[in-house]
């Protein structure tokens, strides 16, 4: 077992030195984790009330330089990445040298096609090396990347492309996912139907498949590398200027772009992953976060290389070609650090302990869990037989919108209670309210809350402030309202529940009821629609869908499957409906809302008390929907 980073009472000094004056702890942070080349004059102003708050005022840095140029002096012949394809025969490695020139390469062909400082780029990739290269190009030059996960379909990429009014998209001819291919060309190709202001589309050869072909629009990467430079100057950014912009899913149907800036994100990204991962020198990281995602933003790529980190990076599934893949990948790469998803353990625990008989895992000293609540009885096989008892759980509560880890124990330090994320990190004031604002007394459920800012915190919805403001900050003025349910016990252990809002968590994957609401609405046969989630045994929840047809439309054996399909072309396979039932009507209150609330209930055959239903404009409706319900798998 390495050591660990802090000891008791340093951890103690630093947390209390983190609450009494953040602006000089955060100081001392972003001096010790970052190299900006202009100081700045004030580490944070503003507050969540008068939303005018700002973080390392003034200093400039550039997050590629950050991430790559000023290791070279001491790390050239590191290796930055470790690569795998989704064939287990498809192997490379990537040093800080060679992913410095790859970058300069990429950005200077960025630059070729005229896009420059603040412009926006789509970045729609398989989990391959282009994908980080095309990101810390991105960053290196000014431009703000906004990556849309290889799972969206034409649909979502093209609200995510018109919503941040991106002038280029870089994607693959194909993507590989198990057995499957997934046309990732055709699929921008449809988005870009609807997109006149993208000018060029950059296109990296994944195989020899025909790709259909816009001549004024696109070009292979391969071809443009022939004609740029080994080096490109990076820009110096303002520590308030956009990094990125990530959509993520809220209350309503449209989903949101998180904009995250320069500075705080950084410094807030590289103290997380040096002091939650216990980072060390020989260590071969690995996030299993696809970049599509926040994880695999800040702990894929943003994390992991401001601190020099040796990472590996994987294009496939857990289950392919067997259950044994993860495994075997720790023992081939000697990976020290697992950080994944409670689906991916979930799944892999179903397959049966045997798919880890040939391996040792000998090499794993931490492991991390991220996206969901995970079930103490997964926690303890997470940490029996995959860390063979060995191995820290860091179980990791936070957002896209928080950009970092705000609560998480520190390895070696937080005695551990499977399924809580433990404490908060540095400088991080969580709180339980009530519906009234009072804090919750221990142990009661409430709301999450955070009281005071930190670094990684976004700093807007783009081009929609108000937004911002009303979904985090609104009901309870001074605070951030995460939208989460959670308790906190009386050993000050926090325990998140899950969404109080309207958003689910498929895989860990979030996805808004209003989203696959509209999702199912654009089918013709449908009339209304209303999404709740049910348990799922490995997906953590799943997506029950209530569905009542137009008149004239009957009831058919293939409509359930062509109404799914609706889903996957408007979303994704992501967000498939599990279980559709057709109904008469739905429970509606007299100004026509939708009472999800009871809907919840008789899904999930909680029908004992379905609440206080007078408000119903019509209560016949309930005894058709409990007579009809489906059973859960
Ligand atoms: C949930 C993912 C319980 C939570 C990084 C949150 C968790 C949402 C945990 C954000 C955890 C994340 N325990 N729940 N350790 N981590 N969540 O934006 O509901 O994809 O609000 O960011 O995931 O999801 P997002």
């Amino acid at each position: 077992m390495k050591p660990f980073h802090l000891n008791q009472q340093q951890y103690q000094e630093m947390y209390e030195a983190s609450l009494a004056n953040p602006a000089q702890f955060w100081d001392d942070q972003a001096k010790k984790y970052i190299t900006w080349f202009k100081p700045y004059d004030n580490v944070l102003e503003g507050s969540f009330l008068e939303q005018n708050i700002r973080w390392f005022k003034n200093g400039k840095l550039n997050a590629c330089y950050n991430c790559v140029d000023r290791h070279l002096p001491a790390k050239a012949n590191q290796i930055a990445f470790y690569w795998e394809g989704n064939d287990p025969n498809e192997t490379s490695q990537l040093t800080y040298q060679t992913l410095f020139t790859q970058v300069c390469r990429f950005a200077n062909i960025l630059k070729q096609k005229n896009i420059s400082k603040g412009d926006r780029v789509c970045i729609y990739l398989p989990m391959i090396p282009e994908a980080v290269i095309a990101m810390l190009a991105c960053a290196r030059i000014g431009a703000v990347h906004s990556v849309i996960f290889g799972g969206f379909s034409s649909e979502a990429i093209k609200n995510r492309i018109l919503d941040a009014d991106c002038k280029m998209v870089i994607t693959a001819n194909i993507g590989f996912r198990a057995n499957k291919t997934i046309p990732l060309k055709d699929n921008v190709d449809e988005a870009l139907e609807s997109c006149p202001n993208v000018k060029n589309v950059m296109v990296i050869k994944r195989n020899e498949t025909k790709t259909l072909w816009h001549e004024k629009r696109d070009f292979w990467y391969h071809d443009a590398l022939q004609s740029v430079a080994d080096d490109c100057p990076y820009e110096e950014m303002d520590a308030d200027s956009p990094l990125f912009i990530l959509y993520t899913s809220g209350s309503t149907g449209k989903p949101k772009g998180i904009l995250h800036t320069t500075g705080g994100y950084l410094v807030y990204g590289a103290i997380t992953h040096d002091l939650i991962f216990n980072h060390q020198a020989n260590d071969i990281y690995w996030c299993t976060a696809d970049v599509g995602w926040i994880t695999g933003h800040t702990y894929t790529v943003y994390g992991p290389l401001t601190n020099g980190t040796t990472s590996f990076l994987f294009e496939g599934v857990p289950n392919y070609p067997t259950p044994a893949r993860y495994w075997e990948l720790i023992d081939k790469y000697k990976i020290t650090t697992l950080y994944t998803s409670p689906t991916a353990i979930r799944a892999l625990r179903q397959e049966g302990d045997e798919w880890l008989k040939n391996s040792t895992r000998e090499s794993l000293n931490l492991l991390g869990s991220v996206g969901e609540p995970i079930n103490p009885e997964v926690w303890e096989w997470y940490h029996e037989k995959v860390g063979n008892n060995q191995c820290p759980i860091v179980d990791t509560w936070w957002q896209t919108e928080t950009g970092g880890i705000l609560i998480s124990p520190i390895p070696g330090i937080t005695p551990l209670k499977p399924g809580s994320a433990a404490w908060p990190f540095f400088g991080i004031q969580p709180d339980i309210l009530d519906d009234k604002g009072q804090i919750c007394a221990p142990n009661k459920m409430g709301k999450l809350v955070i009281s005071q800012p930190w670094p990684g915190m976004a700093k807007t919805i783009y081009n929609n402030p108000e937004r911002f403001f009303d979904t985090y900050f609104k009901d309870y003025p001074g605070y951030y309202l995460a939208g989460d349910e959670a308790k906190r016990d009386e050993d000050g252990y926090f325990w998140v529940l899950g969404r109080f809002d309207d958003v689910l968590k498929i895989s860990g994957h979030r996805i808004g009821t209003g989203e696959v609401e509209n999702a199912l609405l654009n089918h013709s046969s449908v009339a209304e629609a209303a999404v709740v989630p049910v348990p799922d045994k490995i997906k953590g929840e799943s997506i029950y869908a209530f569905i009542v047809l137009k008149n004239d439309i009957s009831v058919k054996d293939t409509l359930k499957q062509e109404i799914i399909q609706s889903v996957r072309k408007f979303i994704g396979a992501i967000a498939t409906p599990h279980y559709i039932q057709f109904a008469t009507g739905l429970p509606k209150t007299r100004s026509g809302k939708i009472m999800r609330r009871i809907l919840k209930k008789i899904a999930n055959n909680d029908i004992k008390d379905l609440g206080d239903t007078s408000t119903l404009a019509d209560p016949n409706v309930i005894q058709d929907l409990i007579q009809n319900k489906l059973p859960l798998k």
